[in-house]
């Protein structure tokens, strides 16, 4: 069984495909109009969600499939007590792939291990998010003309911001890329997508606190909220919500065909008076969310059905070792076994979460 736990799963050729089929979509959604007749997608959400969710939704409806599923941890069984595990190998009885958002890392791959049809990760706590980057690879690759040789400045939280962390892993993998990466100190990407990916693959990457400063060099702004939720101190998030503030004034020193980039909701970090600015994007690029996630869903049901297979994660034997991480579901579900893969300089991570152990 194929599934999108992390954006990796597809290969470069695999998403470039992916990409066009969505272009395809966009192009002449009507000709798509019965291509998941009698099929259904399950919608797991234990964690809130409008655009994901909804375009997950909009998707198969304009696919011709049917949707069920919850939006609310509280209103499934999961509320009893109920496993990851055994919630999704249920639902996988009533519905041929499944969406999944859930508040604790690893818990899509959890439910990958147990389940006959396709998982799509749709958020898992604040470590990955694979179909938000779909979404902003095609929204590049429209303003851009393609996913190579670009300045992207990635700013806000990127400590807890999942969706940053995929962009990055799905962007190291294009040509001629450089990060500019924009965030209080408190708040720096997490050590395993500086070392096992920006470090590893020796790709061009600054780190700054000064949004203003990097500014002139970006061609790709992406922006993002605070995660409030993540924070375990709430003092901490109040001294920290408002670092960035992105205004028309910031804007005056941006390239002429800058792209600014927010994957939603906003809170504050974008002022209103930006939207006017035909440099913005961010409302496009939740358009070709539904887009994208229509040639997804396509996609990994056409794989199920010719019955293809992720490659088997090389795992490591380490007898009563557990992951140190509370946020990862093996934290949270004690009788899964725990699992760990060999990173960068020979650290083991957790497979669930990648942790480093
Ligand atoms: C993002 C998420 O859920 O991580 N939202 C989304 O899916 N478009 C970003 C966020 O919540 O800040």
């Amino acid at each position: 069984m194929r599934h999108l736990i992390d954006i990796r799963d597809f290969s470069p050729a695999e998403l470039d495909r992916l990409l066009d089929l969505a272009d395809a979509i966009m192009a002449d959604p009507a000709a798509y109009r019965d291509a998941c007749r009698y099929k259904k997608l399950a919608t797991l959400f234990f964690e809130p969600s409008t655009r994901t969710r909804l375009s997950f939704e909009a998707a198969m409806y304009e696919l011709g499939g049917e949707v069920l599923g919850f939006s609310e941890a509280n209103s499934s069984s999961a509320a009893k007590g109920e496993t990851v595990g055994d919630t999704v190998r249920v639902v996988s009885c009533y519905a041929d792939i499944i969406a999944m958002r859930h508040p604790v890392e690893g818990a899509p791959m959890a439910a990958s291990m147990v389940t006959g049809v396709p998982i799509i990760n749709a958020g898992d706590g604040g470590h990955c998010h694979p179909t938000q980057t779909l979404t902003d690879l095609m929204t590049i690759r429209r303003e851009k003309g393609s996913l190579n040789n670009f300045t992207i400045g990635l700013c806000g939280d990127l400590k807890y911001g999942r969706t940053v962390h995929s962009l990055i892993a799905a962007l190291s993998r294009c040509t001629g890329v450089k990060f500019v990466l924009i965030s209080p100190d408190e708040l720096a990407i997490p050590d395993y997508v500086k070392t096992d990916i920006l470090d590893a693959q020796g790709l061009r990457y600054s780190e700054t606190a000064d949004l203003e400063a990097a500014m002139p060099e970006l061609d790709v702004l992406y922006m993002t909220r605070i995660q409030r939720e993540r924070f375990s101190d709430p003092a901490e998030y109040e001294r920290l919500k408002d670092s960035y503030i992105l205004t028309p004034e910031k804007l005056r020193t941006a390239k002429a065909d800058l792209s600014i980039l927010h994957p939603l909701p906003r809170v504050n970090e974008i002022a209103v008076e930006v939207d006017d600015d035909p440099r913005a994007k961010y409302f496009t690029q939740a358009l070709c969310g539904k887009y994208v996630r229509m040639a997804l869903i396509l996609t990994l049901l056409g794989m199920a059905e010719r019955g293809e297979t992720s490659a088997p994660i090389p795992e490591v034997r380490a007898a009563g070792l557990r992951c140190r991480n509370p946020r990862c579901i093996t934290a949270a579900e004690g009788q899964l076994k725990p699992r760990f893969k060999r990173a960068e300089g020979d650290a083991l991570r957790c497979v669930y979460c990648e942790a480093k152990v």
